[in-house]
């Protein structure tokens, strides 16, 4: 029986930075599902589908084959074939994964994938309904968030070691808006589950972050 962890959390409280290491230490595989949606949605961007048209979407999602595969540990998204990892990333991409992913039919396509990989391997899978929907059984559940003010900052400090033009309080109108599309959509929304651990990481460091999660998962696995 595989060891699954689920994570979930909002846009930018640093799931996947801290995710990627404590499965490292852990050596589990890390599970980007956010990626997922992120190569479906740019497919719908790049064929101009028109996702509130169901009989256009479900067609659209018929033509898309998504895959995932690991070179020395890093995830890449196959998007038909093609390693779309490096395209994913873009504000525009972001916008149409937070859009699209609130529709019924992406939901099921991502579903199935998302529940072969838990079944078959010790992963960390971080997303915004993992532990809710996708793996309600999963071993330990964490859900990880920081205040809206302190992940807008984060980005904003990201993006400008990148040296990418950007205005802080831009972000952070992006990030409520995702916020709220994301909790408030029907199906699926991000929420907290029942049994989830809460981890508030507005006043912690990187380190204890992933310091923290590797020992929950740690007690869980020696109980
Ligand atoms: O984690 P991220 O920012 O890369 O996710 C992109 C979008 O995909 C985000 O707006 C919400 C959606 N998403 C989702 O609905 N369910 C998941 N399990 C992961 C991401």
């Amino acid at each position: 029986m595989s060891f699954n962890i689920a994570i979930d959390g909002p846009a930018g409280a640093g799931k996947s930075t801290a995710a990627k290491l404590a499965a490292k230490e852990l050596g589990f595989i890390y599970v980007d599902t956010g990626a997922m949606y992120r190569t479906i949605a740019l497919y719908l961007l790049r064929s101009g589908t028109d996702i509130e048209e169901e009989a256009a979407l479900q067609a659209a999602l018929e033509d898309i084959d998504v895959r995932i595969s690991y070179e020395q540990g890093v995830q890449h998204m196959i998007l038909n074939g093609e390693d779309v990892s490096g395209l994913i990333r873009t504000p525009e991409v972001s916008d149409m994964a937070s859009r699209s992913s609130a529709r019924p039919a992406v939901r099921k396509k991502l579903l199935d994938l998302q529940r072969q990989l838990a079944a078959r391997e010790d992963v960390l899978m971080d997303g915004r309904d993992i532990g809710t929907a996708i793996l309600p059984k999963a071993d330990l559940k964490i859900f990880l968030t920081a205040s809206v003010a302190e992940r807008a900052r984060r980005r904003f400090l990201e993006m400008k070691e990148k040296g990418e033009e950007c205005s802080e309080e831009e972000i952070r109108r992006e990030i409520e808006e995702r916020d709220y599309r994301d909790m408030h959509r029907e199906i699926s929304p991000l929420v907290q589950a029942e049994d989830a651990v809460l981890l508030d990481t507005s006043d912690m460091t990187l380190e204890q972050v992933v310091e923290r999660i590797t020992a929950l998962a740690k007690e869980k696995m020696h109980a």
